[in-house]
């Protein structure tokens, strides 16, 4: 990450993204809760508005990493980015402290997600060298047509070439 200031807009639409995110899945949660207790109108008033949520947190991630700015290895390197982040430090951090307060559960509950953590960014690594082969490949047979034409067209020009030439 870059130490440049970042603008206000920018940490703002990156705390609304975090909250509509947030509650598009506490919504997911609430209906999972309400639909065990047998209130089906309420878990569907939840499951409703947080496909919403998913809604306004696009709209904000539509600004944060516009499309014409994103490839899918970009998508892959900041996804690997926050995995890492995740199991390297935030993770370990909360546990340190997790231990220190005595909350063996959260301390159980975050190496779990350690270790979730660092088999997504595993996951992604490889979806990532695997798509940077294809497009190698892709790159050297676009390379090979490139210079099959260029051959094609150099000898049409060889063969236009004014005969003056001696
Ligand atoms: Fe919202
Ligand atoms: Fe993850």
């Amino acid at each position: 990450m870059s130490n440049q200031p970042k603008s206000v807009t920018i940490e703002n639409l990156e705390a609304a993204f975090a909250g509509e995110s947030m509650a598009h899945i506490k919504y997911r949660y609430f209906a999972k809760l309400a639909r065990a207790a047998g209130a089906i109108e309420v878990a569907e008033a939840f499951e409703a508005t947080a496909d919403q949520e998913v809604q306004h947190a696009f709209g904000h991630l539509d600004l944060l990493y516009p499309k014409d700015k994103m490839t899918p290895a970009r998508s892959l390197e900041i996804a690997i980015e926050g995995e890492t982040y995740e199991y390297t430090e935030m993770y370990p951090k909360f546990r340190h402290l997790a231990i220190e307060e005595g909350n063996s559960a959260a301390v159980a509950e975050y190496d779990e997600q350690i270790e979730e953590s660092k088999v997504h960014a595993a996951q992604f690594k490889r979806t990532l060298e695997i798509a940077a082969k294809r497009f190698a490949a892709l790159a050297n047979v676009e390379e090979r047509h490139a210079n099959h034409y260029k051959a094609a067209l150099d000898k049409l020009n060889a063969a236009a070439e004014p005969a003056t030439t001696i």
